[in-house]
């Protein structure tokens, strides 16, 4: 196995987009910033330079980092934030993952511009499971604001309402020409040779938003997500939730010309927020007319075959199932299967009802006018808690040296009242309101862990894409309206689940993630969309060391940020 150095630097810097010149943060420049790729087994050594006016820190999304939480990069979880002008190296080892993993920035709304690609090859002397593509690209969804990104996220903070949305969707970097004032350069190419095999490594770094993607004229065969294989599953189009890799093969096999290749939101249940995009497009472009709501609001890309493709072609439009077509979504979802033989057990060693919600927050222990104005400030929780990042320290560094008043270990495993979680009278005052802390649910090294996460519309239906670090999980179940304790596991797939680090909890519905606790540390669980995350949808799990010195947490490197 082999290390490979990169330095990253945080930098503002100005892109021009849709007619506008804006600074925003990048990495060496670049946006999305730079590609990492490497085998399993080895070693990226990533040294990053915050030259911004903001904190910083890099998480390494979907990929373990085995008994090294210090270097997952969870601002005030793993570690305290490098400072404008400070650097820290990050060690990050690929173990098992396989496939597309990426980094982000992980300290508030950074990660809207700060991310990119990690590209694990299977081992040397080792394959994939299907024949070798002719070409792998990354295809990175992402967005473009036409103001600060940060300044927007503060903005939601202070007000505890939601952000605004982002102006344009993007597909690495280029919002496509379906938006109005798109340069042509502003549209994400990729030239194809007839009969070649290509391998699209799919990142959804969206903020808020599940996507459909689809290419047009083509079939897509699904091979991987977050960095396992899965079962060939061929479909036309995908969803793929914020945080989420999906790999897809896919033949050029069609007559030689352009096809667009479109990625457009699937309605997670934040209504009408979306309807703002649509005086930004002109719904037209270059191409044909997008056949279906879902396009109104497309960013697109070209998949150009190198000989016989004319510019003047009106490139072929994919269908895309639109806004709010859950039937596709689901499908398509419900048909994904892992490759592993997972060999569960029926029952787990240890067993969690998490309850996620939105809630409004109640008054504090502030007081006086201000009690009056947090009442109506939205929250988020997991079990009626709402997580607050600890400050000046992180949870990691104080479980390691035993400080205390950082966080507590009481996470509760159970919702403290059951309800009715998604019927009409799932009312507020059932999980009214929430508390604010920062909890850990404490796990002895080597348990089966089965989470049963399960969504409450309390103020309203939405989808929660929760993430775990550390850790990859299988999806034994999910299904609608309230989980049922007797006969949802009698269904569970214990034989083939898709092997995750993120999935979407559907809204008015719920999901059973599986994982063994075997990696020693620190590890927040998360809701990915990013408002709600920030407003608490999070908790911790603290795995204890095992008994072998293999199995327990390494100690922290020299350099590591102080707070
Ligand atoms: Cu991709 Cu904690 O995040
Ligand atoms: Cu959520």
């Amino acid at each position: 196995s082999r290390t490979y150095y990169h330095d990253f630097v945080v930098k503002s810097t100005p892109l021009v987009r849709l007619c506008e010149k804006k600074n925003i943060l990048s990495v060496n420049g670049q946006f999305p910033g730079p590609t990492l790729r490497a085998h399993r087994w080895d070693t990226l050594v990533v040294n990053v330079h915050n030259q911004a006016q903001h904190n910083i820190t890099i998480h390494w999304h979907g990929v373990r980092q085995l008994r090294d939480p210090w270097s997952d990069g969870a601002s005030y979880i793993t570690q305290c934030p490098i400072w404008p002008g400070q650097n820290f190296t990050y060690t990050v080892r690929l173990t098992e993952e396989e496939g597309t993993v990426w980094w982000h920035a992980h300290d508030h709304a950074a990660r809207a511009t700060v991310h990119g690609a990690i590209i694990v090859f299977p081992r040397p002397g080792t394959t994939y499971p299907f024949p070798k593509p002719h070409k792998e690209v990354p295809i990175i969804l992402g967005e473009w604001w036409e103001m600060d990104v940060l300044d927007i996220y503060e903005a939601a903070a202070q007000t505890g309402e939601d952000p605004m949305h982002s102006d344009a969707y993007t597909i690495n970097g280029q919002p496509g020409y379906l938006y109005s004032c798109s340069k042509p350069e502003e549209t994400f190419k990729m030239q194809v040779e007839q009969g070649k095999t290509y391998l699209l490594r799919v990142i959804n770094a969206a903020m808020e938003e599940q996507l459909f993607f689809a290419v047009a004229g083509h079939r897509l065969t699904l091979v991987g997500t977050d960095g396992s294989y899965t079962e060939p599953l061929a479909t036309d189009h995908i969803m793929i939730s914020p945080g989420q890799t999906m790999d897809l093969l896919l033949l050029a096999d069609q007559p030689p010309g352009d096809y667009a290749m479109a990625a457009s939101p699937f309605d997670s249940g934040m209504g009408s927020m979306h309807h703002r995009h649509t005086s930004r497009t002109n719904g037209m472009g270059g191409g044909s007319v997008p056949p279906t709501a879902g396009t109104n609001n497309a960013t697109t890309g070209l998949f150009q075959y190198v000989v016989g493709s004319s510019s003047s072609s009106t490139p072929m439009f994919p269908s895309l199932p639109s806004y709010n077509d859950s039937h596709s979504a689901n499908s398509f979802t419900s048909r994904i299967r892992g490759r592993d033989r997972a060999a569960l057990g029926r029952v787990a060693d240890e067993r969690m009802f998490v309850v996620l919600s939105m809630n409004t927050m109640g008054p504090t222990s502030g007081g006086g006018g201000m009690a009056m104005a947090m009442a109506t400030r939205k929250s988020a929780s997991m079990n009626n808690i709402s997580f607050a990042e600890p400050r000046g320290a992180d949870v990691l560094g104080a479980y390691y040296r035993n400080v205390s008043g950082v966080y507590e270990e009481d996470f509760p495993g159970e919702p403290a009242r059951r309800f009715d979680y998604t019927g009409d009278g799932a009312a507020e005052e059932e999980m009214w309101p929430p508390e604010r802390g920062t909890k850990a649910k404490v796990v002895e090294y080597g348990r089966s862990v089965e989470v049963v996460l399960q969504a409450a519309s309390v103020t309203g239906e939405e989808s929660h894409p929760m993430h775990f670090h550390g850790h990859s999980f299988y999806v034994v179940g999910w299904g609608f309206g309230n989980f049922d304790p007797e006969k949802d596991p009698l269904k569970y797939n214990l034989v083939n689940p898709p092997k995750q680090s993120t999935f979407a909890v559907p809204k008015g519905g719920w999901a059973v993630i599986r994982f063994r606790a075997d990696n020693p540390g620190v590890w927040l669980l998360h809701c990915h969309f990013e408002h709600h995350h920030f407003k608490g949808m999070g908790m911790v799990f603290i795995v204890k060391d095992g008994q072998h010195l293999h199995t327990r947490l390494r100690h922290p490197p020299k350099n590591l940020p102080t707070c």
